[in-house]
């Protein structure tokens, strides 16, 4: 039998940052899907990557000392790094630096260029760099600031080829509107459909301001625009436009997920670019929802970007997992805390399904020396929980078609809350106790097989934890991830073997929680911010500033000001006087004899009347509590140059 294909798709993501909860949050939702189709026995390809060029790049890379290139190297290592932390089992990953990526864009640029449907031109406009995007005027902020992120648009002006969008606009509108699922939410269809019957104007699709990008080609004094170029990595990572490659099979079943700040480039530019080159538009572009933090948007300069290795190294893989998909509907906005996180894991994973699989298992080994019992004859109560499997399944198969994905939890934890009520209400111990071997026998292996369906279900969301339920049952860990699909309820458990194991999530205590968060935050304080880089200097801007060791003479406080204190030092050949702001670290008694670092050809400055001819050189912590004087490590004369 050939197996169905299914083909899905992150946004690739800039390399000019470090990944965070939102990268992370499509990948785990691309990866749940992938897994679920997989388990269900579709044959599936799950792409993901990083956005190597554009301005952005450029200019993050000059900022830090690096060449473009050099600069997507280091970074992307972050990404793949995370995937494999996070159990991400994408089959590629996709960088648009490769050649196979390079090729294709080459190819389409010049096939859409041979077919009229890119033209040269010239472009004018108000020009985002963060976003790599022209802003129309009526779309701009107040004093010309960029719609989504808020900052300074650029005028720039420039020859540029140009997509001819604007023939797309009609035919688009027709594909949509005889497909009205292929854009989800309905909510942005409807966005999506509004915005095509205004029309579409022409792409400006290269840059000449620019040289980090793939070369027109036959111009190469133009570079394609990052957006056009990058795109096509859906199409690239699949052998276009190979005869005999992957695309062929997947192209038409393709899923694109991505976050709703980038769905026009994926429902629009990118299906007029599939259309102009005679391919299909997407299958299905899912927008999903924004992620705030503890009520705010998230943000470097607030310092509450939520780190997802972190929260896997706190709270392992599977619980952040289970906690993003489970906690906000996919397609809205959601907000992240870690107490909520903490309180789902105690309550839906540790309580509920961890409960579930150990309460079962004690009574098998307590009960039936470890071994599944045979059940015998089915009551009421076997009944109504064997039919809520079989509803469960289809419900579980119903929300996964419709991204659905707490739905699907919900679903499935209804089942296994019916599992703890089946226990209160049959009360194998009681069985246990009168001997009553049949019904236990009927009691504990329902539970049993009930828990493999559970194990199934759970299994795309919490892989790990799912490994270990069907492990602890006595089957192959494996199993799942081959493919063949939900076992049957009436495939026997009888006989295994199980072996409990420790358990799935240990609780966490709130008040240890908090006391240990309070600490991570105190000790986070202190860690120096990463992103402060300067840029790159020669080293004749190093050899210029002298630095001498000094040794402290005298210090008093300088009057009417509580941070500064005046030094008296000895540099060997003279004596002079600075003025420092380290009045809250160090008592007068603690500096006085100490040989410390000072810049001595520092432009005098006068602090509160005080002429400060210099500057000593200290540590500080992030967040200015802390600091650290610099000083030598064995004795040496003041006055001793420092290199
Ligand atoms: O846009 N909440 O890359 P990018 C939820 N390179 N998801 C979020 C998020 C948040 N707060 N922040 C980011 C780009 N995301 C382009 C894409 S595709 C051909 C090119 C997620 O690094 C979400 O999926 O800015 C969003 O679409 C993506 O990160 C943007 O990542
Ligand atoms: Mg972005």
């Amino acid at each position: 039998m050939s197996r169905k294909p299914f083909y899905v798709t992150t946004p690739i993501y800039y390399v000019n940052d470090v990944p965070h909860i939102g990268h992370a949050y499509t990948t785990i939702a691309a990866d749940v899907m992938t897994r679920y189709r997989r388990m269900c026995g579709f044959d599936t390809f799950f792409l993901t990557g990083t956005d190597e060029h554009g301005q952005k790049i450029q200019r993050a890379a000059a900022a830090k000392g690096l060449t473009a290139q050099e600069l997507a190297d280091r970074t992307v290592v972050n990404f793949q790094e995370l995937w494999k932390a996070l159990g991400v089992s994408n089959d590629d990953f996709i960088r648009t630096t490769e050649e196979r990526h390079r090729k294709v864009v080459q190819y389409i640029f010049a096939t859409l260029l041979a077919k009229g449907d890119i033209y040269k031109g010239s472009y004018e406009g108000w020009y985002c760099v963060p976003c790599e995007t022209y802003v129309p005027e009526s779309q701009m902020g107040e004093e010309r600031t960029c719609p989504d992120c808020g900052r300074k648009l650029e005028m720039m002006t420039e020859e540029s080829y140009f997509f001819r969008m604007s023939r797309y606009a009609e035919p688009l509108l027709a594909y949509y509107e005889a497909n009205g699922e292929a854009i989800l939410p309905k909510g942005r269809y409807n966005e999506i459909l509004s915005f095509l019957r205004g029309g579409l104007r022409d792409q400006s699709i290269s840059r000449t301001t620019i040289s980090w990008g793939i070369p027109v080609p036959g111009d190469e004094k133009h570079v394609v625009y990052v957006w056009f170029d990058a795109l096509i990595n859906y199409l690239a990572a699949v052998g276009y436009p190979e005869e005999n490659a992957p695309w062929k099979k997947y192209w038409p079943v393709v899923h694109h997920l991505v976050g709703k700040d980038i769905i026009r480039f994926h429902s629009v530019v990118w299906p007029a670019m599939l259309l102009a080159l005679g391919v299909n538009p997407p299958k299905l572009v899912f927008a999903h929802g924004w992620w705030t933090v503890e009520g705010e948007k998230m943000s470097k300069s607030k310092g509450n970007v939520v780190d997802p290795f972190e929260m896997v190294e706190l709270y392992g893989r599977d619980s952040f997992r289970y906690f993003l998909l489970r906690e906000v509907p996919f397609g809205l906005d959601g907000d992240f805390s870690e107490l909520a996180l903490v309180q789902r894991r105690n309550a839906d994973l540790a309580n509920d399904l961890g409960n579930l699989l150990n309460r079962t298992l004690q009574m098998v080994e307590r009960y039936c020396g470890g071994t599944i019992p045979a059940a015998g004859t089915e009551t009421e109560l076997e009944r109504d929980l064997v039919e809520l499997v079989a509803a469960t399944r289809r419900d579980v198969d119903s929300c996964m078609d419709r991204y659905a994905f707490d739905e699907a939890l919900k679903s499935i934890w209804i089942l296994v809350g019916r599992g703890n009520k089946y226990i209160d209400d049959t009360m194998p111990w009681k069985l246990g106790k009168e001997e009553n071997t049949e019904r236990l026998g009927t009691v504990l292996n329902t539970l049993c097989r009930v828990l493999r369906t559970v194990a199934y279900l759970v299994a795309p969301f919490i892989p790990d934890s799912a490994a270990r339920m069907v492990d602890q049952l006595g089957l192959d860990a494996e199993i799942i991830a081959r493919g063949e699909g939900i076992p049957e309820w009436t495939e026997d458990l009888s006989g295994v073997s199980v072996h409990r194991g420790d358990i799935l999530f240990p609780r966490i205590d709130l008040k240890e929680w908090e006391a240990a968060k309070a600490e991570r935050e105190a000790r986070k304080g202190m860690l120096p911010d990463p992103g402060d880089h300067e840029p790159e200097i020669e080293v004749e801007q190093f050899r210029n500033c002298e630095f001498r060791v000094a040794s402290v003479l005298a210090v008093e406080p300088v009057p009417k000001a509580d941070k500064l204190y005046k030094l008296e030092l000895d540099l060997g050949y003279e004596r002079r006087t600075i003025v420092s702001g380290i009045r809250e670290f160090y008592a007068p008694e603690e500096l006085v004899g100490r040989k410390i670092i000072v810049l001595c050809n520092l432009k005098p400055a006068k602090l509160r009347g005080v002429v400060s001819n210099g500057m000593l050189l200290a540590a500080e912590t992030a967040d200015g509590k802390g600091l650290a004087l610099l000083t030598v490590d064995r004795d040496i004369a003041p006055g001793s140059r420092i290199h």
